[in-house]
């Protein structure tokens, strides 16, 4: 509260200085969160909007404006605080910010309990507020009649534009409360007439693929029911007024939640033509007992709002990402060109193959080397093994020595697959604790892929597997793991627990992963992490705060990638989006592309490479060392400059994306075509964030020998972004690499 005090008058001070420096340097001035103590408002000011709640005379918290700055003095003036007006009228009802299920409440609401004497009728009013250092506000709620507090908590990111929400709720009485709902938060949208809600759809092999569609009255909802993030439905969220497409122009809300356990993600538009979007931790199949003196925090729903379209978007989560989710150091480092064995060996891995594909591997400038599935136990195929987390001694009768020593010895960092979760039923682990997996006595226990899923909600279960994970990085010197997770959850029984505990099994089993990540990170700071659940199903915030990169999906045919990839960087950094070039013909579509496509496509990520190079001739061998060095060149503009989607896979045969430094001081080109058409020409691409007043450099990076599709020439900025550039492509799976560099 002080330093809120002490900054309005530093900015009331600037201010006189000089109206016309206003309004760029005032953003930097002006306090994140502010109270209007007389209007009962509360301001959240971040650097190109602006969220604000209030009270209703009953003291509900209710919402008031999210969107574009209002002057502060029109909240004094009462122009957006009029607005909610008495309890139990839809005005107020329907802008709880975070509605209880109580009283006249009846549309989708954030919590909803039972009390120990039985009543489910939930009324929450304000009791207090704290501001947190700078950019924190929590907003206390108290149960007039009951001992419940609730802390609606608010983290501003004011540089992306960007509000963390959760929520804290404390049992402060001596009676049990059970929680049948505890979402993160309740965003409520501006009113408009129609709305299009964006979101990221697939299936194994086809995941993030954008989808729109325009919301009517009732609920939209998105969820997942599998105990993880999934690859149907990713946690993330964008809407925009109907009718507004425009990639970089118009008005854009979108959200994110931290959560890898079952999640959803819930849009309604009431019959008066509100919308409100919540989401957090699923309420199917879940409970909470919350004893005497407990409290139980959801995790983050991350909202934001962007004027530049879904660039705009894209980049604030991808800012945000970098600087305050992904873990530090790593987060400011960049990734490592991977060789990855999986789709070269598959099960079918020894000491001696893989020291051969590292040496190879060297030889393409590769940074990392992983060895996927196949090295444990009686790991012979999918069948067996999983579990059972030492070296198979026929295929690796010296242990992992023999191959990490070659790995180091030429230089690379070594890197393993491990998929702690999961038991074969042939398997030393499940022969010793059948009862550690999740299932009901009575039922059978459904196999996926052979396959089922220990319990982490078991002390020790998570203990164990801690253990396991901790020697193997302890007794071999590990840089990376590859965390899979092939099968979702059937049969969630946890019968050993209390019957009103039961289902809290889910929620419980990823506080377990996630607290197993922190203790490893915390001892073997320096390991790297990739998330990984049969490709894309473990991508989100929550796990992002414990991994470095994402395997994006298993779908390696880089026609689908295109596709795939547009959708992962709507909600997630390029940074975290792991990409290999494998092997004609691709195991999806059964597709050949040239390599020089699939480099392309994979380059746009965290590159890496997964062919068999044992039998890569000379030609793809050395194109490959030419693609590796290239990405190493452009790697800091990719893994950390601004995308810009210029054209979409989605909507034509040719698309392009461009990587800008944020000084516009470089920049790369990226384009795609599928099949020329009636020998037509490619339209030009109109580029954005150059400096329109500098010359650029322009050139295609071709390999030695090869056709440029354009030549090298100087450009202004001004010209590059409204004349574009204009590249000659032609033929099937033709694409290019257009590099430009800012002239001093
Ligand atoms: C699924 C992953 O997505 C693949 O990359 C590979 O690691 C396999 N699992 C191994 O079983």
């Amino acid at each position: 509260m002080k330093t809120t005090r002490t900054l309005t008058r530093a900015l009331a001070l600037f201010l006189t200085l000089g109206a016309s420096l206003a309004s760029a340097a005032a953003v930097a001035a002006e306090p994140a969160i502010r109270h209007l103590a007389k209007r009962n408002v509360w301001l959240i000011n971040l650097a190109g909007s602006q969220y604000a709640l209030g009270l209703t005379k009953e003291k509900e918290l209710v919402h008031l404006w999210w969107g574009a700055k209002l002057p502060a003095g029109d909240y004094e003036r009462g122009v957006v605080a009029r607005i909610p007006v008495r309890s139990g009228f839809p005005e107020a009802v329907e802008r709880y910010e975070l509605p209880p299920w109580g009283g006249a409440h009846q549309i989708e609401p954030a919590l909803k309990l039972r009390f120990a004497d039985g009543v489910r009728d939930l009324r929450l009013a304000y009791a207090a507020h704290e501001v947190v250092g700078e950019n924190e506000l929590v907003i206390n709620l108290a149960d007039p009649h009951y001992p419940l507090q609730v802390a609606v908590h608010y983290r501003a990111h004011p540089r992306f534009d960007v509000l963390e929400r959760w929520v804290v709720l404390k049992n402060t009485g001596s009676q049990p409360i059970d929680i049948e709902q505890a979402l993160s938060a309740a965003w409520h949208l501006p009113l408009h007439e129609r709305w299009t809600f964006r979101y990221l759809a697939g299936f194994w092999g086809a995941e993030t693929q954008v989808r729109d569609v325009e919301l009517q009255h009732g609920k939209f909802q998105i969820e997942s029911r599998r105990g993880a993030t999934s690859h149907q439905f990713n946690p993330w969220f964008a809407v925009r007024p109907t009718g507004e497409t425009a990639e970089e122009q118009g008005e854009v809300w979108f959200g994110s939640l931290a959560w890898s356990g079952c999640w959803k993600i819930a849009a309604e538009v009431t019959s008066n033509g509100r919308l409100q979007v919540l989401g957090g931790i699923h309420d199917f199949d879940f409970s909470w007992r919350l004893a005497a003196g407990e409290s139980f925090t959801t995790p983050a729903f991350v909202g934001g709002y962007a004027n530049e379209g879904m660039g705009g978007v894209s980049r604030r989560l991808t800012a945000y990402q970098l600087a305050a989710v992904l873990p530090q150091p790593q987060a400011g480092q960049l990734r490592p060109v991977i060789y990855n064995s999986w789709y070269a060996t598959e099960f079918s891995v020894n000491a001696a193959q893989q020291i051969a594909l590292a040496e190879k591997a060297k030889l393409l400038g590769v940074e990392l080397f992983v060895m996927d599935d196949g090295w444990f136990g009686q790991r012979k195929d999918a069948r067996a093994g999983l579990g059972d987390w030492t070296p198979n001694a026929e295929k690796f009768p010296q242990g992992l020595k023999p191959l990490t020593d070659a790995v180091h010895g030429l230089g690379m960092k070594f890197g393993l697959w491990v998929e702690p979760e999961m038991v074969n039923p042939d398997s030393d682990l499940y022969r010793a604790h059948p009862d550690w997996v999740f299932h009901f006595p009575t039922r059978p226990r459904t196999q996926k892929r052979h396959q089922m899923m220990l319990n982490f909600a078991r002390a020790e279960v998570r203990e164990h597997i801690f253990q396991v994970l901790d020697r193997l990085l302890t007794d071999s010197p590990i840089d990376f793991i590859k965390w899979d997770m092939n099968r979702h959850v059937t049969e969630a029984g946890w019968m050993e627990a209390p019957a009103e505990q039961q289902r809290e099994v889910l929620v419980r089993h990823v506080r377990a992963v996630y607290e197993i990540f922190d203790r490893l990170r915390a001892r073997h700071p320096q390991v790297l992490w990739e998330t990984c659940s049969g490709g894309g199903a473990r991508v989100d915030l929550g796990i992002f705060q414990r991994t470095d990169q994402a395997w994006a999906s298993d779908n390696t045919d880089p026609l689908d990638r295109l596709q795939i990839q547009e959708g992962y960087t709507q909600a997630y950094a390029p940074k975290t989006m792991v990409a290999w070039v494998t092997d004609n013909p691709d195991t999806i579509n059964k597709r050949d592309t040239p390599l020089t496509f699939r480099f392309h496509c994979a380059m746009m990520g965290a590159l890496g490479v997964g062919g068999n190079l044992l039998k890569w001739s000379e030609a793809e061998m050395s194109q490959t060392r030419f693609w590796v060095e290239t990405y190493k060149a452009i790697r800091p503009l990719v893994q950390e400059g601004q995308l810009y989607r210029l054209r979409s896979p989605r909507t034509s045969a040719f698309s392009a994306a461009e990587y800008a430094a944020a000084d516009g001081s470089a920049a790369v080109v990226f384009a795609f075509l599928q099949a020329s058409s009636m020998g037509k020409p490619t339209p030009p691409l109109a580029l954005r964030g150059l400096t329109p007043e500098a010359v650029y450099q322009v050139e295609a990076i071709v390999p030695p020998g090869v056709t440029a599709p354009l030549a090298p020439h100087q450009a202004s900025g001004a010209a590059l972004m409204a004349q574009g550039l204009t590249l000659k492509l032609r033929g099937d799976y033709a694409s290019a690499l257009v590099r430009l560099t800012r002239l001093p």
